[in-house]
């Protein structure tokens, strides 16, 4: 039923989706609907001094309860765009259930094209969250444990830590990298200390500490968790490996982009689970069409909107004004896109 009615929407309709169509008129009595999102309210916005925002949201009551340690896309809207970023949640499951709250903690980069307008959303504001998702939890394990966090991957630990009960057997040392001064939620931690009795922490800075490999190996017979940059993680994994120690991870990395647009380079442009080889010179549209893949398209030129996509990852440059998207899910139109990076569009 659902694809005759998207089928009717996009033939009669010029829209890729019946719901889609409708968006506008449900969201005037349910703020922030769409579909296949979830709601969550806006409930605090704090900017820190030291460059992160920490962000209260009221996930609607169909939003299933979190893993301490899982992600979920946050989703916001923007100049009529939707911007997507991914998030660890930075609180503990209980808060959710018991009051229907979670946390996030989010480095904010003054012009980084998602995080400063984090800053402008007010109490009361509608948005839009996944469900959670991800591996990375507390492992199975009679194993002590050694979490190693890097910058902002401090957030899953905190979850984590504060999911266990104060009688919790598990052993951890938590094993924190940041830049000077730069360490999130010391306090927090500190109070953790106090109340759990088998944890520890050490706040550790590259430059005065050096690299974890000495902590590591002598802490192989552990069960070590990581969370931070892909160099961090990097180093752990090969460590690991090397010493036969159980190791989970969650680990970011910048996508590669080709920005100048003079030099051709060869891409991946992924469509409907098929993967083409494409350059950097024409439109993602131009792309689709050569590889003859289904595309609605109108006017070619950004205005009808008639090809409208969501992008799930990579980053495009806008070919009217230069600009560059993000490297996460957005909406895109084909015909205006170039791609600049390997990139997914959705099913
Ligand atoms: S075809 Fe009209 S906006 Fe792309």
């Amino acid at each position: 039923m659902r694809a005759l009615l998207n089928s009717l929407s996009k033939h009669l309709l010029h829209h890729q989706s019946w719901s889609g169509y409708w968006e506008p008129v449900v969201q005037c009595f349910k703020p922030g609907w769409r579909e296949g999102y979830f709601r969550a309210q806006v409930k605090h916005v704090q900017v820190f001094s030291e460059q992160s925002v920490e962000l209260v949201i009221e996930p609607e009551k169909a939003w299933p309860v979190h893993q301490a340690g899982q992600h979920i896309a946050l989703t916001i809207q923007t100049n009529g765009r939707l911007l997507t970023r991914v998030f660890t949640i930075a609180s503990e499951p209980q808060l959710a259930r018991q009051q229907r709250q979670i946390r996030l903690l989010i480095r904010s980069q003054e012009f980084g094209a998602f995080t400063s307008k984090l800053t402008n959303l007010r109490s009361g504001q509608w948005l839009n969250i996944s469900e959670p998702k991800g591996q990375f939890v507390m492992p199975n394990t009679a194993r002590s444990l050694i979490m190693l966090a890097g910058g902002s991957g401090i957030t899953p630990f905190i979850a984590m830590l504060k999911s266990l009960p104060a009688d919790s057997k598990h052993t951890i040392t938590l094993l924190y990298y940041a830049k000077p001064n730069s360490h999130w939620l010391k306090d927090e931690l500190e109070q953790l200390k106090q109340s759990l009795s088998n944890f520890d922490y050490h706040l550790l800075e590259r430059n005065k500490d050096g690299d974890a490999t000495t902590w590591l190996t002598t802490n192989a017979h552990k069960h070590w968790l990581v969370c931070g940059p892909a160099a961090l993680y990097k180093q752990a994994a090969a460590l690991a490996k090397q010493l036969n120690t159980p190791i989970d991870s969650e680990h970011f990395s910048a996508v590669p982009a080709v920005l100048a647009t003079s030099d051709k380079h060869e891409l991946t442009l992924t469509h409907q689970g098929k993967t083409f080889t494409i350059d950097n010179q024409q439109t993602l549209l131009t792309h689709l069409q050569a590889n003859k893949q289904p595309v609605t398209v109108g006017c070619g030129m950004g205005i009808c909107h008639q090809c409208q996509c969501v992008k799930k990852q990579g980053i495009v440059r806008d070919i009217r004004t230069g600009e560059l998207s993000d490297s996460s899910e957005q909406l895109i139109q084909l015909c205006i896109s170039q791609p600049v990076s390997d990139v997914e569009l959705s099913a």
